[in-house]
């Protein structure tokens, strides 16, 4: 018999120490039998509820001794019961077969789209006006599935995905030569009108210049948007040049400005059309426009997907959540 290594086990019965062995020894299978065994009341019975012979039980309970070093099980007259050392084993053998199963179940349901997450973040635009709508449809089909949603800038967006603080980012602009590569779908185009008051002298023309309206109060987002890239780059390619008289860094702040006649403004459509259906600003037609982005879905391109992330790359594809958007219900 080997020296048992020192503070490394439980003493059982004959003193020889399991220690890890144990674990390697053991076999949920055979917890399993024994619990049935229990259960049943005896090996013809655990036999016939898990569909197996009588012998392949025994050899599997001797096994279990054999492993252990003590019987686990005796039979006295005709009856089948635990040992004490079957019956220390048999308690956590319980938990260890529920837990086992347990993880069964979960890993069934994540598989089955009954359990698991979607983390996405996106530019201001398409995270307050669009990505809000395609979770809640997406809610629809798959109710238990956790949703989170954040709001970033562009470099605040690329860290939080490299991070894997979220799944999915959605930008308007594409990343090159990231130092992680990503996968790039196209998600959704982004149409971007000239916006006024209803009461603005612009408003109720059939056609105005771009020259014009720049010529007008103008209101316009924040450096590293994109809503004011893709104006400047209008305005820079028609050879316009515009003096902003306000700087602001949030949609709803500036239709908020527009429909109080402070200026006029370029923002995405969809950013617009509640207020555009209320009246409280009207869609100016400036030749050329609308102008036009698209957002794309990103995710790291090694990332291995599971089923929910797929289910939810199937879904954004499939776009019929799109013939829901464009009623906002938000005017921030
Ligand atoms: P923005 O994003 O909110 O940063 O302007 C819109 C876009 O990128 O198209």
């Amino acid at each position: 018999m080997s020296e048992p290594p020192a503070g490394n086990g439980t003493p059982l019965g004959n003193g020889t120490l399991l220690g890890p062995r144990f674990a390697e020894l053991v076999s949920i299978h055979q917890l399993r039998l024994l619990i049935a065994v229990v259960e049943n009341g005896g090996f013809s019975r655990a036999a016939d509820a898990l569909g197996l012979s009588q012998p392949a039980i025994s050899h599997q309970l001797k096994a279990l001794s054999t492993a252990v070093g003590m019987p686990v099980i005796e039979i006295i007259g005709r009856r089948v019961q635990l040992t004490q050392a079957g019956n220390l084993l048999y308690v956590h053998a319980q938990r260890i077969v529920a837990d086992f199963e347990a993880a069964g179940t979960v890993l069934d349901e994540f598989r089955g789209l009954r359990r698991g997450r979607i983390r996405i973040a996106g530019d201001t635009t398409v995270a307050i006006y669009v990505l809000p709508d395609l979770l809640g449809d997406f809610r629809q089909e798959h109710p238990d599935v956790e949703l989170s949603l954040g709001v970033d800038n562009r470099r605040g967006l690329y860290d939080r995905l490299v991070a894997n603080d979220v799944d999915f980012i959605v930008s308007g602009r594409l990343w090159l030569d990231t130092s992680v590569p990503l996968i790039a779908r196209p998600f959704l185009g982004n149409e971007l009108i000239a916006i006024a008051s209803p009461r603005h002298h612009l408003a109720g023309r059939r056609r105005v210049t771009l020259a014009e309206l720049a010529r007008e109060p103008f209101i316009i987002r924040e450096p590293g948007s994109g809503t004011r890239e893709t104006t400047e780059e209008a305005l820079q390619e028609a050879g316009v040049s515009y003096s902003p008289l306000m700087e602001l860094a949030s949609n709803g702040a500036i239709k908020r400005a527009v429909a109080r006649d402070l200026g006029v403004s370029i923002l995405s459509r969809y950013a617009t059309s509640l207020e555009l259906e209320l009246g409280n600003l009207v869609e100016l037609p400036v030749e050329g426009f609308p102008l036009r982005r698209q957002w794309h879905l990103f995710y790291p391109r090694d990332r291995r997907l599971g089923p929910v992330e797929e289910a939810f790359l199937r879904f954004v594809e499939d776009g019929r959540w799109k013939d829901r958007l464009g009623r906002p219900t938000t005017t921030d």
